[in-house]
């Protein structure tokens, strides 16, 4: 299943807000916009280049998503989202102060009873990403690592292959803040 599949199964409202963090070279933003036209999208990553990478690829579609050039470890989130979505950027956080850093900064950019989907390298996962070493989750540490205020809906396992055929082995989580 997609990404947007498993959004898709969260029914969220028209106008609901989505947030993908570390999403700048991904395509789910390309998704989203198709799916419902209604919805407000930002998409922060760290890497400009990324952005404008996407920014460039959705044209002037590009407009309706809200861009932001940040480190998720700096970021101040002010308007609630209903969806934290984040593929392979938690698990980069190898500081424990970060991943302390980033599970506030979860809680106060989600509404109550909003969604998390947080996906990482499991824990039989590699060891590194992009030659950076990592910090690999089960759905209890990763819970662990968010803390309290979030309980966790689902978790799954899923087996990427890359483009040169190694599989990676990722840990995908459910939340919701209380
Ligand atoms: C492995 S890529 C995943 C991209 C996308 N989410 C996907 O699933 O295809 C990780 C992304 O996280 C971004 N990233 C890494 N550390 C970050 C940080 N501290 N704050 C924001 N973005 C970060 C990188 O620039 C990169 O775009």
């Amino acid at each position: 299943m997609s990404a947007l599949d498993h959004i898709r199964k969260l029914h969220l409202p028209d106008g609901a807000r989505i947030l993908d963090v570390g999403g700048g070279s991904s395509v789910l933003v390309d998704a989203l916009l198709r799916e419902n036209t209604s919805w407000s999208i930002t998409v922060l990553d760290i890497s400009q280049s990324a952005l404008d990478h996407a920014q460039t690829r959705l044209g002037s579609l590009a407009k309706r998503v809200t861009w932001v050039a940040a480190d998720i470890t700096q970021w101040i989130a002010n308007d609630p989202v209903d969806l934290w979505h984040d593929r392979a950027l938690l698990h980069f956080l190898a500081d424990a102060s970060d991943r302390a850093t980033y599970a506030n900064t979860l809680r106060t950019a989600l509404k109550p009873g909003g969604i998390a989907l947080i996906a990482s390298f499991s824990l039989n996962g590699p060891e590194k990403c992009s030659n950076l070493p990592v910090h690999r989750y089960d759905a209890q540490g990763m819970l662990a690592t968010l803390g309290s205020g979030i309980i966790l809906k689902d978790h799954w396992l899923m087996h990427h292959h890359t483009p040169s055929d190694k599989v990676q082995e990722f840990q995908f989580c459910l939340f919701q803040r209380v």
